[in-house]
């Protein structure tokens, strides 16, 4: 099957959050971390298969979306994990509300890095639990974790960390002598690590991988909850599917006791797309991550010719993390919506209102626009 990324889809009239966020109609949306792309029509194809049964009803359980998923699994990364373990829930953002739930008692914290998807941290705060925020350092453009502001940040109280790998929104792909420090940290305080790993799928560097942090060792096996989902590499976003990975039987009993009666039910559709996903888009899969390889180029080339802005990732994703700390502007994603008609996502949101996140998501032909609205608006401002 011939897959073209190029075209432009009109997405206004597909009630699109995206498409729909800014009223002035000449700005291009490109926030919010959903692709500009169709999705694989083998997934297409699957649900329409399924609309044709014509009867739907509660699905609880779907044997062969979790086979694939743990022959995927094994296949992206060597880790083995077994069907039990899996713990399928309506969207990632839910496993980490649940996460926090479970690994938390009233009156205990958990660590989130910072900057970070706001999710994170207003997981912590729907379950009325207390989160320390733990600064990431800029190095040359690469979020890095803090590990002396890690310990030092750490108390009694910290049972829980939360992780993001692939970083979103830095996009970092975190390396085996991260994890391992960030492991034995957690080993000597017992605390447990959520990782979500929903980005994973996307490493744009030939010379990196990912490593789920609990397939690092046994310690992170045990200790961890692993978020994984079809709904980022398969442009799926918005529906209600994820895996929430726990190996360490007694802590996932507790998170599936703490999804009774408040998780709503997977949709019946979102299985047969993830399934499709897992066991039939491998080439699209494949060629989205050459063009997102060539997207993000000309995202760096474009960004880093305008005094005043720089861009290093992302290692993995279609997210950009600009950094605008040198353009002297009092607001960048004030200045990038009105001045260049660009949407980018306000870093405020993450942590950091000295950047903006740009999806770079769409085709060539839309960011090499956005890309000379910027540079036009950021040579004429007086
Ligand atoms: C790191 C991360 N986790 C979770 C999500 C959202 O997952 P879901 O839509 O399945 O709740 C996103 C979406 O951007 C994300 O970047």
């Amino acid at each position: 099957m011939a897959y073209s990324f190029d075209h432009i889809i009109e997405r206004k009239q597909t009630n699109s959050t995206k498409w729909l966020k800014f009223s002035d109609p000449d700005v291009i949306p490109m926030w919010i971390a959903d692709m500009d792309f169709t999705c694989p029509e083998e997934i297409t194809e699957a649900m329409h298969e399924r609309i044709q049964q014509g009867v739907f009803g509660y699905t609880d359980s779907y044997h062969n979306l979790t086979e694939t998923f743990v022959s995927k699994i094994k296949e992206n990364s060597g880790w083995d994990i077994k069907k039990d373990w899996i713990v399928w829930i309506p969207g990632g953002v839910v496993g980490l509300n649940v996460a926090c739930k479970t690994a938390l008692a009233p009156g205990e914290l958990v660590m989130i890095p910072s900057p970070i998807y706001a999710p994170f941290t207003e997981a912590p705060e729907n379950m009325e639990r207390g989160f320390v925020k733990t600064n990431l350092k800029d190095v040359n453009g690469r979020l890095e974790l803090d590990f002396d502001s890690v310990r030092s940040l750490l108390t009694d109280d910290t049972k829980m960390f939360s992780f993001c790998n692939p970083h979103n929104p830095g996009g970092t792909v975190f390396r085996p002598n991260e994890i391992e420090e960030l492991s034995s940290i957690c080993k000597e305080k017992n605390i447990i690590v959520c990782s979500d790993e929903i980005h994973s799928d996307l490493v744009l560097e030939d010379d990196l991988e990912h490593i789920s942090f609990a397939n690092f060792n046994d310690f992170n096996q045990e200790n961890s909850i692993t978020i994984m989902g079809p709904c980022k590499t398969y442009n799926l976003a918005g529906f209600p599917i994820a895996a929430a990975i726990i190996p360490n039987q007694e802590l996932r009993s507790d998170f599936q006791r703490n999804t009774k009666g408040i998780v709503s039910h997977i949709d019946s559709m979102a299985f047969v797309a993830a399934e499709a996903a897992y066991s039939k888009a491998d080439i699209w899969h494949s060629n989205l991550l050459k063009y997102l390889r060539i997207n993000k180029l000309m995202l760096l080339d474009g960004i880093n010719e305008i005094e005043g802005l720089s861009l290093k990732g992302p290692e993995a994703g279609f997210l950009g993390w600009i950094d605008c700390r040198e353009s002297g502007l009092e607001n960048p994603s004030k200045f990038f919506i009105e001045q260049a008609k660009v949407g980018v996502y306000d870093g405020a949101w993450f942590g950091d209102e000295n950047y903006v996140r740009i999806n770079f998501g769409c085709p060539k032909s839309v960011l090499e626009e956005a890309l000379s609205r910027i540079k036009k608006a950021f040579s004429q401002r007086i």
